[in-house]
């Protein structure tokens, strides 16, 4: 079997025109969506996803404002600075840029946003509602995840799923969403403590992949016709690998392109995402 991947930037294309024409609308209403990222301290990564997302607002007509504070800001400081922002009436969304630098606790800073202006889905209130019938906020990453499989036709319902990795943004989220009452499938979690890493995955009729392990996920460990989704990301020769070995296309029937990052479908449900507070606040 060879098999099909999916078309990204096709998908990506259609969410940016469907969230211009959303903005276009809410401006028409009077209400201007406005997201405000917080970015602390200088990685150059985390510097580089602000400025991709600063520039997908601009396009689709959401107003942005940056708030850029010092790498040693102290707890109580940010959690003022988050305070404000939540606040304000002007500000429809809130994200703060993670990872945070490792002396600040994200999850009291993650709390501190509220759980209507938190465009990551990453407030407990929110997390909690993945697990219910009626999610609220789903984080973008998985977000895109829910959308890509959806194009692949599959029934989740019943089915196996095997999600490597439990990261706060994707792993955790996807498994909660996945497993819960508006999904239904089976969820198993593998992480770096599995043992039974193989078994698990050739007996899934679909693999999240977001370890950003590079090739972990070789052919002999997907069963034929499966669907692989590919969201880890690293760099072990300083070129972007993703956690699934490009053969694994040989066996599953869909697959993300290999090698090539999600990013672009993470952005785009970002912009989904504001949009949706922005509505629902006048709703
Ligand atoms: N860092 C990398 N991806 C993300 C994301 O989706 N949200 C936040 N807040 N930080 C990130």
């Amino acid at each position: 079997m060879a098999a099909r991947f999916f078309d990204l930037d096709a998908l990506g294309l259609a969410l940016l025109e469907e969230s211009k024409s959303r903005a276009a609308t809410l401006r028409q209403q009077g209400t201007i969506p406005c997201l405000a990222l917080v970015e602390v301290g200088d990685d150059p990564q985390s510097a580089t996803y602000v400025s991709r997302k600063i520039e997908d607002c601009e396009k689709v007509g959401i107003a942005v404002r940056k708030i850029v504070l010092s790498e040693s800001i102290t707890q109580a400081d940010l959690l003022e600075q988050i305070l404000r922002l939540d606040e304000d009436s002007a500000i429809t969304g809130i994200l703060v840029q993670l990872p945070l630098p490792t002396h600040l606790e994200e999850g009291q800073v993650l709390q501190a946003i509220s759980a209507e202006k938190d465009v990551d889905g990453l407030h407990p209130v929110n997390l909690l509602s993945l697990t219910t019938s009626d999610p609220s906020v789903i984080p973008c990453t998985v977000r895109g995840i829910d959308a890509v499989l959806q194009q692949a036709g599959l029934v989740l319902e019943g089915a196996n799923v095997a999600v490597l990795g439990r990261g706060r943004l994707v792993g955790g989220p996807a498994a909660l969403l996945l497993s819960g009452k508006s999904r239904n499938a089976t969820v198993t979690i593998l992480h770096r403590k599995s043992r039974n890493l193989k078994n698990v995955l050739k007996n899934s009729d679909v693999i999240i992949a977001a370890a950003g392990s590079a090739h972990l996920i070789t052919s002999d460990m997907v069963r034929s016709g499966a669907v692989v989704i590919d969201v880890g990301m690293s760099w072990p020769e300083g070129s972007l690998q993703g956690d699934v070995h490009p053969a694994v296309a040989d066996v599953a029937s869909w697959m993300t392109p290999p090698d090539r990052s999600f990013g672009v479908m993470t952005r785009m449900m970002l912009l989904k995402t504001v949009l949706d507070l922005a509505e629902k606040r006048i709703a």
